[in-house]
């Protein structure tokens, strides 16, 4: 817990602010330093994040309660907005695959790089589809079948801006992220873009990952203990976990005029976990009833009403 061992932790902050310095004076340069993915520092080949990327497309649409079969369906012509991409677009091709006419991906961090490596994900995904996909996918490359040639802008835009956000209006048809909501700088920001790139009656889909991300010590949950403004001067530049939990996110729902179509946990501390660190959480944190701060992940849909939702609710 933050304050029970002042040297380390004294320690521990100098160092982190010194790199967060380094990551907010040159993002590009910090990127490359800890040569960031988006997907954590494990081994990788490209066969598994393919099947990673895989996961993930099947995963929203069973989010979405759509069937496999009829996906394509459910995207045919559709503009797509995805947030946090991470270093390789392989969601966003395989909706292209599938039938989108267009994704949009925006971040923060510029991490797609085209490397040999991203490549060959790229590769796997082609060749994982079957003719008719692997058709659509192949049509979205500046040089048909050719990833190294790059995406047709007007297919895949991939577009890095301040604070991640899309600026969209009215526009897109489906949002989706993966563990990227709670990296964002300003929670309440990126739920106004939301609201405002959907067109009426359009949903959004997001896995949400409440976990320290490697920054707790002795219990999961000894991060929420870092005061808020010692935190941000460690972390603000590094797009680590924002710490909200899902009070905060219900709060930038309602205040933004989305509406929750459904919310599933999918991660829980231990009660006795959160009996322990309770005494010592910072402010924000502090007060927050245990199933609150139990909760360490979460699917979340949403969705922008279109006009005449409200009536016909309450009729
Ligand atoms: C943990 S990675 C997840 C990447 C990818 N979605 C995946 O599942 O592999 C988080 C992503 O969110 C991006 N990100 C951080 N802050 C953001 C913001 N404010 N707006 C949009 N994306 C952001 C990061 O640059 C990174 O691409």
């Amino acid at each position: 817990m933050y304050g029970r061992h002042p040297v380390a932790d004294a320690s521990r902050a100098s160092r982190a602010i010194l790199s967060n310095l380094l990551a907010r004076g040159a993002p590009g340069l910090y990127v490359r330093l800890t040569q960031e993915t988006g997907r954590g520092r494990g081994a990788e080949t490209a066969e598994s994040v393919a099947q990673y990327f895989t996961t993930c497309f099947f995963d929203y649409f069973d989010q979405l309660e759509v069937p496999p079969e009829a996906i394509e369906d459910a995207l045919r012509d559709k503009h797509l907005l995805e947030y946090g991409p991470g270093d390789v677009p392989g969601v966003a091709l395989l909706m292209l695959a599938h039938g989108a006419a267009r994704v949009t991906c925006v971040d923060r961090f510029a991490l797609s790089q085209r490397s040999p490596f991203q490549l060959e994900v790229l590769q796997c995904l082609l060749d994982g589809l079957d003719p008719a996909a692997r058709e659509r996918a192949a049509a979205c490359f500046v040089r048909p079948d050719d990833p190294a040639s790059g995406f047709r802008r007007e297919r895949l835009e991939y577009r890095v801006t301040r604070d991640g956000l899309s600026g969209l209006n009215a526009d897109v048809d489906l949002i989706y992220s993966r563990a990227v909501l709670e990296h964002v700088n300003d929670l309440d920001a990126t739920f106004r873009d939301m609201a405002k790139a959907l067109k009426p009656g359009a949903l959004a889909v997001h896995q949400v990952d409440l976990k320290s991300h490697g920054l707790h010590r002795e219990n999961p949950l000894d991060f929420l203990t870092w005061p808020v403004g010692l935190w941000h001067w460690m972390y603000a530049g590094k797009g680590v976990p924002n710490r909200w939990r899902l009070d905060r996110y219900r709060q930038a729902i309602e205040n933004t005029g989305l509406v929750i179509r459904h919310i599933e946990s999918t991660a829980e501390a231990l009660d006795e976990d959160v009996a322990a660190v309770a005494p010592y959480l910072a402010a924000p944190f502090r007060g927050l009833d245990k199933a609150t701060l139990r909760c360490l992940g979460f699917w979340l849909v949403v969705t922008r009403p279109a006009p005449g939702d409200e009536a016909r609710a309450a009729a």
